[in-house]
């Protein structure tokens, strides 16, 4: 057996202390305040994003512009379960989810770009995923073992967010009519 000892006796007596704090027991290694700031600005990135693809869902245009225009609204979908995910956090971690359209776009890491055309449209949704993903990488990196149920929830996020940059670039490849390079 491991050297792993946990006082029960105290783990009890604290769970009755503070209830206030819900789901936020003594151990929870991170800052709350800076989580639930770092997580606000998941909240906005996220809310451009089902906001662009809702726009290019309907804007785009043209030939073969159905099948991409299901896929950006597909991803909208996506957006809108992850902008979902991370106000529930916050909300366990004890704040409030900052959805006031205030601001929203400086809040935001991604840009809302509507595009000249489909080609542009994608190009730009992989812009944004790009930065979606470093974003997210960052504040997995950040969340580490202080709070495994964010990094866990980032993960997940993450996740799609790098197969919806795959899937862009997938048919930037198809609309372009040109191999972008790929190792
Ligand atoms: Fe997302
Ligand atoms: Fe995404």
């Amino acid at each position: 057996m491991g050297t792993f000892a946990t006082d029960i006796a105290a783990i009890r007596k604290r769970a009755r202390e503070k209830l206030e704090m819900g789901a936020v027991t003594q151990n929870y290694g991170g800052d709350v305040k800076t989580a639930i700031a770092l997580l606000n600005e998941a909240v906005a990135t996220e809310i451009v994003c089902v906001l662009r693809y809702k726009y290019h869902a309907v804007a785009a245009t043209g030939i073969a512009s159905e099948s991409v225009k299901e896929e950006f609204a597909q991803h909208a979908k996506e957006e809108e379960q992850h902008l979902d995910w991370l106000s529930e956090r916050i909300n366990q971690l004890g704040g409030k989810p900052n959805l006031n359209p205030d601001g929203v776009a400086s809040r935001a890491a991604s840009q809302y770009a509507e595009g000249e055309n489909l080609v542009d449209m994608i190009r730009e949704n992989l812009v944004a995923e790009r930065i979606a993903i470093e974003h997210y990488r960052d504040l997995i990196r950040y969340f580490g073992d202080k709070d495994p149920t964010t990094r866990t929830l980032l993960e997940r996020v993450l996740a799609q967010e790098e197969e919806h940059a795959n899937d862009m670039h997938d048919l930037l490849v198809a609309h372009e009519g040109r191999p972008m390079l790929k190792k």
